[in-house]
C-alpha cells in the first residue's frame, strides 16, 4: 500500500430526503425502519441472515448459520440448493411463469423478449448439452460472449449442473483470454461468432482461436451465431450453439449443491501479478444479491429494470442475472453502446419500454452530459421511478445533472458502493428511507459494519479520511482467490488485522454517511473498471523497445482515471509513430478498455535510493501539477525537470 495520506475536500452539504410517495410503497419505508433492520442484523448476524435465508428455496435446510471467523467463514453450513433453480425454477410455480424475465434489445435493433418459462426451457436444454460436452459439477467453464439473452442462459446452465463459470468481459483481447482460461483450468468455452458494438462486428470467436493456441486446457468450443460473420469452426472442437440446442432434452433436474458450492470464478485486477480469480459461493452470493435488489432497487413485479453494465463484469452477474431473477423482475437488455445510431439510444429505449429503475455508472453519465440535454430531452422518461450509479465516485455535479435531467427531479438515486468481491451492494441509500447526499453512498446496509480506520487499523472519528474496511463478515463475501487462499489472505485481512481491508480510502460524516475517495493502492478505475498499473507495465516492458515503464492514473473528463505511461526505451528517443505502436501492443496484450490515453517518453524514472519508482511524483506530473511534494528520498533530482518537459 503507498502512503495512507487522505485529505478530502468535497464540502457538499444539498441533502435530499425520500418522497413521501415513494416510502409509501417501498420494502423499507423510513429511517427507523432501516436503524432497525441494520441494528437486528448487527447484534443478531446469525438470527438476521438465518431469517433472510428463508427468502431461497432450499433443497435441505442448514445446520449452522456461520461458522468460522473472517476471513475463512461458511454461511448456511449443511444446507444445499441450486442458484438456477432460485433464479428460475420457482418462480414457474407462482403466476410469474408466463412473466418477462428477459426483455431484449439488440445494438441493430433486433428485439427478443423470454419469460421465465423460456428462460427455464432453454436452460435446461443448454446445460444437457454442457453434460454432453463432458462438463461435470466443479468443472470450470468459459463465457466471452457478447450482451445477448444466451449469456444469461449459458450461466445459469452452468449454475445448474454445479459448474463454475468464468466469464470474460468480450473487451479483453486474445492473451487475457487465455490467460484465464488457464488460471482457471477452463474446459470449455462459449462464446460467439461476434456481438455488435457501436456498429462493428467485436470479433470473439478469432479471438478465442488465438487464445486457444495458448490455453490447452480448453477441449470444447460452443459457438452462438449472432453476426453471421464466417468464421473457423475446428472439427471436434468447435460445436455451433443451434446444432447443439436442437439435440438437447429440456429436461433437466437442477442440481443439489452444498451452501459453499462455488458458483462463479470472476477474475479482477490486483496491484500486483496477475488477475485475480474472485471467487463467489452459491449461498451467500445468491442470498446476498437477492436481498440487496429488493432494498436498493425496492423491486416491483410492475418494475422494468435496467442495468446497462455488461454481463462481464461483477454488476452485470449480480445486478442483471442472479439478484434481479431471484426476485423473479423484469430485467431490461440492451446489446450496445449508449451512442450508436445516436446519442440518445438510452433515452429511446427507457421510452419504448417504459423502464422504470434504471442503473448506470458516473462514467457513462459523464458522456450524456457532454452529449448534450436535447437528447434526453426529446424522450417521454417520465416511466422512470429509481436511478443508480455505481463503479466509482460520482461527482455530485454529475449526481445533480442524473437528478434533474433523468430524474426530473422525482426519482431518488441509489450510489451505491461495492466491489467484485463483495459480491453484493454494500454501502447504499434505500430509497424509501434514506435522505441522499450527491457524492455519498451513504450508509451501510443491513449486515454490512463498515468502518474508517488509520494503516494501524485504529477507528477514525467522524469526518477524517481513512481506510475503507469491514468489521464483521457477510454471505456475499468472496471466499478465496481460485488457486490463491495465499494471495486471499494477504490482500485482503493482513493490512488491518481482524478486517477485510477493501482498498478504498472514505470518510464518514456526522451522520454516519460514507464518502468514498477512491483506491489507495496502486489499481487504476478507469470507466469504472479496475485496471492494474502492474499489468498495464508488464504489457509495456513485453514489447521489445521499452526497457522500463511506470503507469499511473489522472483526472479524466470521462472516464474519472486516464492512463499515463512513462517509458524509457531500450534504444532511440522515441516518436508519434512509437506512441501509436504502443498503445496498439497494451490494447492487444489487455484490451481496448486498458488502451493508454497519454505515453510519455523519458530516459529515466523518479525513484527512491532504493531503487522504487516513486508514483506519487508521477501522478502530479500526469496530472500537470505543479505541486511540490516531498522529494528528499529521490535519487536524481534532475529527472523530475526532464519529465516535466517529456509532454503528450
Ligand atoms: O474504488 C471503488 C470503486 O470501484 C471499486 C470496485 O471495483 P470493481 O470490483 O470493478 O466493482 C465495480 C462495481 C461494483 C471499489 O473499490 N467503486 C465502486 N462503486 C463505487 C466506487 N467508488 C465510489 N462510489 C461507488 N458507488
Amino acid at each position: 500500500m503507498s502512503g495512507v495520506n487522505i485529505t478530502s475536500v468535497l464540502q457538499e452539504t444539498r441533502k435530499f430526503p425520500p418522497a413521501k410517495e415513494f416510502s409509501a410503497t417501498a420494502h423499507v419505508k423510513s429511517e427507523a425502519e432501516y436503524d432497525e433492520l441494520w441494528w437486528k442484523a448487527k447484534d443478531d448476524p446469525t438470527g438476521f441472515w438465518g431469517s433472510m435465508s428463508q427468502n431461497l428455496d432450499w433443497f435441505e435446510p442448514f445446520d449452522t448459520v456461520l461458522e468460522g471467523e473472517m476471513p475463512n467463514t461458511k454461511w448456511f453450513v449443511g444446507g444445499r440448493l441450486n442458484a438456477s433453480y432460485n433464479c428460475v425454477d420457482r418462480h414457474l410455480k407462482t403466476w410469474r411463469k408466463n412473466k418477462a424475465a428477459i426483455i431484449w434489445e439488440g445494438e441493430p435493433g433486433d428485439t427478443r423478449v423470454l419469460t421465465y418459462q423460456d428462460l427455464h426451457r432453454e436452460t435446461c436444454k443448454f446445460a444437457n448439452v454442457l453434460k454432453s460436452l463432458g462438463v461435470q459439477s466443479g468443472d470450470r467453464v468459459t463465457i466471452y460472449m457478447p450482451l445477448v439473452p444466451e449469456i444469461i442462459v449459458a450461466m445459469l446452465a452452468c449454475a445448474r449442473i454445479g459448474a463454475v463459470h468464468s466469464i470474460i468481459f468480450g473487451g479483453f483481447s486474445a492473451d487475457a483470454v487465455a490467460e484465464r482460461n488457464n488460471d482457471a483450468q477452463a474446459k470449455v468455452v462459449i462464446t460467439a461468432d461476434g456481438g455488435w458494438r457501436r456498429g462493428k462486428e467485436v470479433e470473439l470467436k478469432h479471438a478465442v482461436d488465438e487464445s486457444l493456441e495458448k490455453s490447452h486446457t480448453v477441449q470444447q468450443v460452443v459457438v452462438l451465431r449472432r453476426t453471421g460473420t464466417p468464421i473457423t469452426m475446428v472439427p471436434g472442437r468447435d460445436h455451433w450453439w443451434h446444432d447443439l440446442m436442437a439435440e438437447a432434452s429440456p429436461d433437466c433436474e437442477a442440481a443439489s449443491l452444498d451452501s459453499e458450492h462455488p458458483l462463479f470464478i470472476l477474475y479482477t485486477s490486483g496491484s500486483t501479478g496477475k488477475p485475480k480469480g474472485v471467487l463467489h459461493s452459491t449461498a451467500g452470493y445468491t442470498l446476498g444479491t437477492m436481498m440487496t435488489s429488493k432494498w436498493v432497487f425496492d423491486l416491483n413485479d410492475t418494475d422494468t429494470y435496467w442495468c446497462t453494465a455488461d454481463v462481464g463484469w461483477i454488476t452485470g452477474h449480480s445486478y442483471v442475472c442472479y439478484g434481479p431473477l431471484a426476485n423473479g423482475a423484469t430485467v431490461m437488455m440492451y446489446e450496445g453502446a449508449p451512442n450508436w445510431p445516436h446519442d440518445g439510444r438510452f433515452w429511446e429505449i427507457i421510452e419504448k419500454y417504459k423502464v422504470t429503475i434504471f442503473y448506470t455508472a458516473p462514467t457513462a453519465i459523464r458522456s450524456f452530459i457532454r452529449w448534450g440535454d436535447e437528447w434526453p430531452n426529446k424522450h417521454d422518461l417520465t416511466s422512470l421511478r429509481l436511478l443508480g450509479s455505481v463503479g466509482e465516485p460520482i461527482n455530485p455535479e454529475a449526481w445533480m445533472w442524473y437528478h434533474k435531467v433523468i430524474g426530473g427531479e422525482r426519482c431518488p438515486i441509489v450510489d451505491t458502493w461495492w466491489q467484485t468481491e463483495t459480491g453484493s451492494i454494500m454501502i447504499s441509500p434505500l430509497p424509501g428511507a434514506t435522505t441522499t447526499k450527491p457524492g455519498s453512498c451513504t450508509r451501510p446496509l443491513p449486515g454490512v459494519v463498515p468502518d474508517i480506520v488509520s494503516k494501524e487499523g485504529e477507528s477514525l472519528p467522524d469526518n477524517t479520511g481513512g481506510l475503507l474496511v469491514m468489521r464483521q463478515p457477510w454471505p456475499s463475501m468472496l471466499r478465496t482467490l481460485y488457486n490463491d487462499h495465499e494471495r486471499f489472505l494477504k490482500t485482503y485481512f493482513s493490512e488491518i488485522p481482524g478486517c477485510y481491508f477493501a482498498g478504498d480510502g472514505a470518510r464518514r460524516d456526522e451522520d454516519g454517511c460514507y464518502w468514498v475517495m477512491g483506491r489507495v493502492d496502486d489499481v487504476l478505475n478507469v470507466s469504472g473498471h479496475r485496471l492494474s498499473t502492474m499489468e498495464v507495465e508488464s504489457a509495456l516492458v513485453s514489447h521489445p523497445l521499452v526497457a522500463e515503464a511506470a503507469v499511473v492514473g489522472f483526472p479524466h473528463e470521462i472516464k474519472g482515471e486516464g492512463i499515463c505511461c512513462f517509458v524509457t526505451l531500450t534504444t532511440g528517443d522515441g516518436d508519434d509513430a512509437l506512441k501509436q505502436q504502443l498503445k496498439d501492443h497494451v490494447r492487444k496484450q489487455i484490451g481496448a478498455l486498458a488502451s493508454p490515453d497519454m505515453i510519455r517518453f523519458s530516459n529515466a524514472l523518479p525513484k527512491t535510493r532504493s531503487g522504487k519508482i516513486m508514483r506519487r511524483l508521477l501522478r502530479d506530473i500526469a496530472a500537470g501539477r505543479e505541486r511540490v511534494q516531498d522529494t528528499t528520498t529521490l535519487e536524481d533530482y534532475g529527472v523530475l525537470a526532464k519529465l516535466r518537459a517529456s509532454e503528450e
